[in-house]
């Protein structure tokens, strides 16, 4: 310890440590070092304590959290207001708690004046190189105090050369569009007002400093289901500051005297290998969040494109006996099924199977279904209500509303306030109902619009919608599984509107994009892989030309594409030819084959969607196998003819002196690494899938 600190705390993650520090002045914590085991030793990267002329000593230093007293003009994470409208709460000092050995710490201050505490808290999961951060405030004072801004914490990261920073933005049915800005001065913001993660943006941001774009690279995520902001700024001094937590979209939230406020958590990550080596960081956490039910996940089949709205028993069931053949194990009746639901208008709230569509019973239609082998699936959206509906009829309070104005339709429907009691325990009944009355063993969570209205009919006022929403949601999802263990939960909100730390850790998978033709998907994945891990990607199969994208790919393009995560397929094989039927049935074969690979192995992303160079590459834990999934991104028309070679993918994490098998063929682990494996593209050859075996 130095005799300017206090204090000084490091955490030590797989590969990664994270050190910060106690001025001795006691007003905040300061980032020591962030990096690899051993970074710590020597002068920090990001201190500074020269002249802070028009400035203060706060705006400079790496403050792992700041107030507006402490960071008055370079951003604070913290901006909490008194009843009188005062400004620039700070804090001092109290305690600190270390836990080396279990990872964890806790330094608590305290603002004099108001009585606010904030404890700040750290967690570094055994074996990954995440680290988990979150803030716990208690109003300990006497009067209500009003917090403006509330973030979860700031990340300092050292970009001398200039910061490149990488996010993934988007839209409806183009989810998860890696890109990249290369920030010299100024501020870059992402995030959401929707009440949900959203479509826009993804929850998750990468920097990495210019000149060093293949090594360390830091990486910010926020676990939170509601509105959040990721901030990134550069200061005139190469230091990037990268705030996130919650975006405060309907305005400041009310702490009163003697509340208690948990923001969410976020969580930070760190890699010596570039993009690539941040999205193997990230699943390792992933996994871990998924705990025992990381397992390979079932194929599955899903109604959607196939039936739309037009669900009934006998569509189905065709559908079903069909993917029985084929090796599906999991058949997903989806949208359309329940009373009233024949298109996007009605029925929302009303969760009774249809008894018109199902005229013996649904039981005994998931009884047929179960007959076939197959677990049985079902399509929920329980948070959202149609106005033409009893639910609504009955409860027209239960839908966020501002008093005096008119409610706001999108996809013609309203959305129930979950964060009321009696709410949450109509949709956890619900739910739980179709559980324990039905024989389910897989559910798709939908959500199908953002929360526009920031109110609630008679409420007292104003209420943290977004809090209590998010707070409820989770608390379903929890009482969920572990009411009904054995139930797989996907997340879906229109697509991947609803994906982020918090629910990686409640659902098992998630639907990251109703856009499932090819080239376009391909795109998605990549992206989603960079924040995601494996087995939260749900991937189908569908009919060609579908409803997006018209660039044409072979089955076996849309197979091994859909073969990166969890093999679905979504199209109608009621018209699929018996050549199609047996293509499938030897590609579903195939995966079975891979899919232990697939969710336990490290992922090495190489290339990219629009590089001549398109693959994916697992590596099973004990490195005897290799999947390759490789696709070809370019047209079709050229590709076999001289003068072209194959194109080589270069694998990675390979033994140099290991042979590797793929059928007759022996590749030395230099010549996978250096050359690469060749992958021959004709007009009909557009993807491979190449399995390679340590000899
Ligand atoms: C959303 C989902 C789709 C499908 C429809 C059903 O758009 O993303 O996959 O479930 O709802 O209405």
């Amino acid at each position: 310890m130095s005799g300017a600190e206090h204090g000084r705390w490091t955490l030590r993650g797989a590969h990664t440590e994270y050190t910060v520090t106690l001025p001795a002045h006691g007003r905040w914590l300061e980032l020591h070092a962030w990096g690899p085991h051993g970074v710590g030793e020597g002068p920090s990267p990001v201190a500074y304590d020269g002249p802070v002329p028009f400035l203060t000593a706060g705006d400079a230093a790496p403050v792992e959290y700041a107030t507006d007293a402490d960071r008055p003009f370079t951003g604070a994470d913290l901006v909490v207001e008194t009843e009188s409208g005062n400004r620039r709460v700070g804090f001092g000092f109290v305690e600190a708690a270390h836990d080396p050995d279990g990872g964890a710490l806790a330094v608590t201050f305290a603002d004099p004046v108001t009585g606010l505490r904030a404890v700040l808290r750290y967690a570094v999961p055994a074996g990954t190189d995440v680290v988990r951060r979150w803030v716990e405030l208690t109003n300990t004072g006497t009067g209500p105090l009003r917090l403006v801004r509330a973030g979860s914490a700031g990340f300092c990261v050292p970009t001398p050369h200039g910061a490149l920073l990488s996010h993934q933005w988007g839209q409806w049915a183009q989810e998860f569009q890696l890109d990249h800005v290369d920030l010299g001065h100024g501020a870059f913001t992402i995030g959401s007002s929707q009440g949900v993660p959203g479509h826009l943006h993804v929850p998750w941001l990468a920097v990495r400093d210019r000149a060093e774009p293949d090594g360390s690279t830091w990486g910010v995520s926020v676990a939170w289901t509601g509105s959040w902001e990721i901030t990134a700024e550069r200061d005139t001094g190469g230091l990037t500051r990268v705030r996130a937590g919650r975006r405060l979209a309907d305005g400041p939230l009310e702490l009163p005297a003697g509340a208690e406020l948990t923001l969410p958590e976020v969580a930070g990550a760190y890699s010596t290998d570039g993009l690539d080596g941040l999205a193997r960081v990230w699943h390792r956490y992933q996994r871990l969040l998924a705990g025992e039910r990381l397992t390979p996940r079932p194929v599955l089949y899903n109604s959607w494109e196939a039936t739309y709205f037009d669900v009934d028993a006998d569509s189905q069931l065709a559908l079903a006996r069909i993917a029985a053949d084929l090796g599906v194990e999991t058949f997903v009746v989806d949208d359309g099924w329940f009373l009233g639901r024949v298109d996007d208008t009605t029925g929302l709230g009303d969760w009774t199977p249809d008894p018109a569509g199902f005229p013996d019973g649904f039981d005994a239609f998931i009884a047929e279904v179960r007959g076939l082998g197959l677990r049985f699936g079902l399509w929920v959206e329980p948070e959202c209500v149609s106005p033409r509906s009893r639910l609504y009829a009955e409860h027209p309070d239960w839908v966020y509303a501002v008093e005096g104005r008119p409610l706001t339709p999108i996809r013609n429907q309203y959305l129930l306030d979950l964060g009321r009691p009696e709410v949450a325990e109509f949709v956890h009944g619900t739910i739980d109902g179709l559980l324990r009355r039905y024989d389910i063993g897989y559910l798709k969570w939908d959500f199908n619009r953002p929360r526009t209205e920031p109110g609630r009919a008679g409420g007292e006022k104003p209420v943290d919608l977004d809090g209590a929403h998010v707070a409820n949601l989770h608390r379903i999802y929890e009482r969920l599984r572990r009411d009904h263990p054995e139930v797989l939960i996907e997340s879906c909100a229109g697509g991947g509107g609803r994906t982020d730390l918090a629910m990686a850790a409640r659902a098992d998978i998630f639907w990251p994009s109703d856009n499932t033709a090819p080239l376009d998907r391909l795109a998605i994945q990549h992206g989603f892989l960079h924040a995601n891990a494996p087995h939260l990607l749900s991937s189908w199969v569908t009919d060609a030309p579908g409803i997006f994208d018209p660039r044409p790919r072979s089955l076996a393009f849309r197979f091994v594409l859909a073969m990166a995560g969890v093999l679905g397929i979504g199209a109608d094989i009621r018209h699929w030819t018996p050549e199609q039927r047996a293509e499938a049935a030897g590609w579903i074969a195939r995966y079975k084959e891979i899919r232990e690979v697939v969710t336990h192995g490290e992922v090495h992303l190489v290339g990219g969607p629009d590089q001549a160079r398109c693959a994916v590459q697992y590596t099973s834990p004990d490195r005897r196998t290799v999947v390759v999934l490789a696709w070809h991104t370019g047209r079709s028309d050229g590709p076999g003819l001289l003068p072209s070679r194959p194109v080589r993918l270069p694998l990675r994490g390979l033994d140099a002196d290991g042979t590797y098998r793929h059928g007759d063929r022996r590749y030395s682990g230099a010549h996978l690494t250096a050359v690469g494996l060749p992958v021959g593209w004709t007009p009909t050859h557009d993807a491979d899938l190449v399995v390679l075996h340590r000899a």
